[in-house]
């Protein structure tokens, strides 16, 4: 009796899963349809290095991120807060990576993220959400920054 109960789950069980591959399947088929390529992938509107230095600076990015060669105001140590300096990352990801880490910043945690000091208690990456208070213009052009080597020349654009 026992058998044919687990059996039976067995069976309800591997029909959904079974029906749910197939709904993946028709969803492709209609992504399809609808023109999008299978090698789509996100783009964000081009950005200006130098604008995204000058919000750097506004938003006080620099407050928890060193950038090796640029010049910030001074940070008192009270007001220092954690983050990874960013030059060493420049040139190694498109500027979607460092969008998503300011957009979405749980997206991709630093597997050492804990031993760095880089999250909280609850696991979530300290930096702060600025989803409500940047603009996407601001997020490409920060994205450009931080990805551009050029955007890095020490002062270059000094915002004035
Ligand atoms: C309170 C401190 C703090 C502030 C302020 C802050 N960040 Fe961060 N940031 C972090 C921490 C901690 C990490 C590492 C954990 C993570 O990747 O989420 C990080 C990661 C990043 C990364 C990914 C770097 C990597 O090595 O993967 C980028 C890019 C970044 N921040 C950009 C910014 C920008 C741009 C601003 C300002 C708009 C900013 N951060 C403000 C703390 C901060």
């Amino acid at each position: 009796m026992h058998r044919i109960i687990v059996l039976t789950i067995v069976a309800i069980v591997s029909f959904a899963s079974c029906s749910k591959e197939k709904e993946k399947e028709v969803s492709h088929q209609e992504m399809a349809v609808h023109g999008m390529a299978s090698d789509w992938k996100f783009t964000l509107p081009q950005g200006d290095p130098g604008e995204g230095r000058k919000t750097f600076v506004e938003v006080e990015c620099y407050k928890c991120h060193e950038v090796e060669g640029q010049k910030f105001p001074t940070v008192t140590e009270g007001d220092k807060g954690v983050g990874p300096e960013l030059s060493q990352m420049a040139g190694m990801h498109p500027p979607e990576f460092f969008a998503e880490s300011i957009i979405n910043p749980n997206a991709v945690i630093d597997p050492d993220a804990k031993k760095l000091g880089y999250v909280g208690e609850d696991g979530k990456s300290k930096i702060p959400d600025y989803n409500s208070v940047l603009t996407v213009k601001q997020v490409a052009d920060l994205a450009s920054y931080i990805a551009s080597p050029k955007g890095l020349k020490p002062n270059e654009h000094t915002g004035h």
